[in-house]
């Protein structure tokens, strides 16, 4: 019988323990993905303004010190309660006069933890704020490696990660310390409210009786112990919650409009349109108006700051303009759907953007996912990536590293044009999309754009000029607004700004 019980314990030992982890680690799981869900939806405004490690650092440790308390301080909430509950009650039968004891050390106690709580709850706060601090550095001297090594930046970053690293260290010991107080005034409290009783309770109580008072009494303190401890525990996983939540309540990106359009004709006007970036000094487009026609091949050129990139920004709605109208096929951009809007569009961006997958996943990437392997190895051909494709130890299927380490700049280009050419979206929006080409590459690129470019509405973002020589429309830039515009031959009689810049790169 014994061996039964005790067999039936510990198995309700194992039940229990990994019952609590169970929810645990779903709530954690739960909160990640919801974190993260919300993360895919914020706008890039909030990417501008945050830093990476700190969203990795919310994510991982954040999470998991929130959900990983709550369920414990759950437990212990309801079991020591209900413990305390009952010892006084215990204690109230006894004798009711000793138990005012508490009327005297219950009301230090709560002054006492009232005093801790918002200490634990900034100090909890800070430690995770600098594990945030910590991914950071990581994050940065990690994938700045080459510019860290040329520019002799390991003392410092090293001197960077150890000043974050002692921080957190210093953080815990804060906490650490609050903690170890914690314990020791309620002891001392206790030591304080056993002393009362016995001078008390001295020859007026029967040795039974003043054993079981003094016995429930040793038997409070340890519950009482572990709640002001769960204080900690609970005011760290409020901090946490804090972080956590702030993520997951940030407003996603606008994306009200209901329109829904099939595929777009591909006409586009700017009306009036001004966009001042966050704390910038002076807008990075003003008052800008034109309109593009479906099917025209507009290139963008101009001095570097000029507000190219920002003006192909507003399209997807990767920001939204103060004033004025983006209209796309005379629908404000604004009315339609995000999904929808951004369909619409194949973008190589300025700086490439790949992920550490294989080839194949990068130009099949998203919503192209489905591609068949032969579309896409249609796509790289027309990108002139097929060649290097099949050097690669692993053709379609090799893995390119971190952002594409593996590939050179111009190979990294190509996978990107590829992908651009692969979604076969109705408007084109390349940002110096061949500048990391040779000219013997780019022109062969440069073909199989302009093909792709036929019945499509483009626009096209260089700085070498020759390769938009025959746009239908060249428009130039300066300080966000459009200062001239026709095409090659027109502006060259012209002899303004493109004339210019013209024949500065061909003299
Ligand atoms: N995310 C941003 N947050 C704040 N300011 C920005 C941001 N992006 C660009 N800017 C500022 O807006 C202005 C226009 O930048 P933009 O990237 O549009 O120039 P650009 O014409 O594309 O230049 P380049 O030819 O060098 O690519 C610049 O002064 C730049 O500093
Ligand atoms: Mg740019």
């Amino acid at each position: 019988m014994l061996f039964g019980l005790l067999a039936t314990r510990a198995l309700a030992g194992f039940v229990s323990n990994f019952t609590m982890r169970w929810v645990s680690r779903r709530v954690i799981e739960n909160l990640r993905r919801d974190t993260f869900g919300r993360l895919m939806r914020l706008p890039v405004s909030f990417f501008d303004a945050t830093s990476a490690g700190v969203v990795t650092s919310k994510l991982t440790y954040d999470t998991e010190q929130m959900a990983g308390a709550s369920t414990k301080v759950a437990m212990s909430a309801v079991r020591d309660v209900l413990t305390i509950i009952g010892m006084v009650a215990y204690m109230l039968y006894l004798d009711w006069r000793l138990t005012l004891i508490f009327a005297v050390v219950a009301p230090v106690m709560a002054w006492y933890l009232k005093k801790m709580t918002p200490k634990l709850r900034s100090s909890g706060k800070s430690v995770q704020q600098s594990m945030g601090e910590m991914t950071q550095v990581i994050e940065e001297a990690v994938s700045g490696q080459r510019m860290v090594k040329i520019f002799g930046g390991g003392d410092y970053e090293y001197q960077r990660f150890a000043k974050v690293a002692g921080k957190n260290r210093h953080m815990q010991i804060r906490l650490a310390r609050l903690s170890g107080m914690n314990s020791m005034v309620v002891e001392l409290l206790a030591g304080v409210a056993l002393a009362l009783v016995v001078y008390y309770a001295v020859g007026k109580f029967s040795a039974g009786e003043f054993a079981a008072f003094i016995g429930a009494l040793l038997m409070l303190i340890a519950p009482v112990k572990t709640l002001t401890g769960l204080n900690e525990e609970l005011q760290v996983s409020l901090a946490a919650a804090q972080s956590v939540f702030e993520l997951i309540d940030s407003a996603p990106e606008d994306d009200n409009g209901a329109k829904e359009l099939a595929r777009v004709q591909g006409e586009i006007t700017f009306e009036h349109v001004t966009l001042q970036y966050a704390n910038a000094k002076r807008p990075a487009l003003k008052d800008l108006n034109f309109s593009v026609q479906p099917g025209e091949k507009i290139a963008l050129v101009g001095r570097s700051g000029g507000g190219k990139t920002t003006l192909v920004n507003l399209l997807p709605r990767f920001y939204e303009a103060q004033q004025g109208r983006v209209l796309l096929d005379g629908v404000d951009v604004r009315d339609l759907s995000l999904k929808s809007l951004r369909q619409q569009f194949s973008l190589v961006s300025q700086d490439v953007i790949l992920f550490n997958d294989t080839v194949f996943n990068n130009i099949a990437y998203g919503v192209l996912r489905n591609a068949s392997e032969a579309e896409v190895i249609a796509a790289a051909k027309a990108a002139h990536a097929w060649d290097f494709i099949q050097q690669l130890p692993n053709g379609l299927m090799s893995e390119i590293g971190d952002r594409g380490v593996r590939l050179s700049g111009g190979q990294r280009q190509r996978l990107a044009i590829a992908r651009a050419i692969l979604k076969n979206a109705p408007i084109l929006l390349l940002d110096e999309a061949t500048s990391a080409l040779d000219t013997e590459s780019e022109r062969h690129v440069q073909a199989a754009l302009d093909e792709l470019m036929q019945n499509r509405t483009s626009i096209v973002i260089a700085h070498r000029l020759s390769t938009i020589e025959n746009a239908d429309r060249i428009l130039v830039m300066e300080q966000g607004q459009i200062i001239e515009g026709g095409n090659h031959e027109e502006l060259m009689a012209l002899e303004g700004h493109y004339a210019k810049l013209y024949k500065k790169q061909f003299h």
